[in-house]
């Protein structure tokens, strides 16, 4: 998979790109992940990528050309272009599920008070990643990368992302490690009993009963 960010802001994946499982992706070969600086699509002074709004107004509003340009100079037959607003779809496992299907994502980071509208014209679909705003898309970009890189396959044993919350309509079961108590608290015995088959019977009841618990609107 080929994943390009479109970003005012590069410096802020440096982290991201180069820590833990992102990092070791990259370096199997399973995502290829570049980041766009769209200042460089300015045909403006100074690298101009944002303008005040028509009608008045506070904030800053990114413009159409450059935008739309840094989208045009990465976009093929394969692509799915996205932009991160929160005024988008919310962002779920499901989405998810879909998007790592595709063999690239141009992923739009916005800042200021957002887009020119007109943007809207040259993307594929808009995503929130809740109903909150954030200072800009960087951080809901990392969110989806890290999402969808997490289950391409053999980037992670997929044993361990199949129980995952939100990957049913269930959450996943609790777990424990060493030691087996830890002030007072014990690690229920079954865990420690061998036997695989209540083992996995005891996981199955604990993600229905923390499914009850904690998010009974899964099971509807
Ligand atoms: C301050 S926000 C602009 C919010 C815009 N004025 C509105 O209310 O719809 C700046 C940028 O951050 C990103 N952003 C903020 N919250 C987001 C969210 N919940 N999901 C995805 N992107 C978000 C978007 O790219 C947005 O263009």
């Amino acid at each position: 998979m080929k994943i390009d960010i479109l970003t005012l802001f590069p410096q802020m994946f440096d982290g991201f790109l180069n820590e833990s499982i992102i990092k070791r992706a990259q370096e199997m070969g399973k995502v290829e992940i570049n980041i766009i600086n769209f200042r460089e699509f300015s045909t403006l002074n100074n690298q101009q990528v944002d303008d005040t709004p028509y009608g008045g107004g506070s904030g800053m509003v990114l413009m159409c050309e450059p935008i739309v340009k840094a989208i045009e100079s990465v976009k093929t037959k394969d692509s799915i272009t996205i932009l991160l607003t929160p005024q988008g779809k919310t962002y779920t496992q499901k989405e998810v599920q879909k998007l790592k299907e595709y063999k690239h994502l141009i992923l739009i980071c916005g800042h200021y008070e957002g887009f020119d509208e007109r943007i809207l014209k040259f993307v594929d679909m808009e995503i929130s990643v809740g109903d909150f705003v954030l200072t800009g898309g960087e951080i809901p970009a990392m969110l989806i990368t890290d999402s969808v890189v997490r289950l391409l396959d053999g980037v992670i044993n997929a044993s361990s992302s199949n129980n995952d919350s939100f990957s049913s309509n269930l959450l996943d079961y609790p777990t424990y490690t060493k030691p087996q108590e830890f002030r007072g608290l014990k690690v229920p015995k079954i865990l420690l009993s061998g036997d695989h088959e209540k083992i996995n019977e005891w996981r199955r009841e604990m993600q229905i009963k923390n499914t009850k618990k904690k998010r009974p609107d899964l099971l509807k």
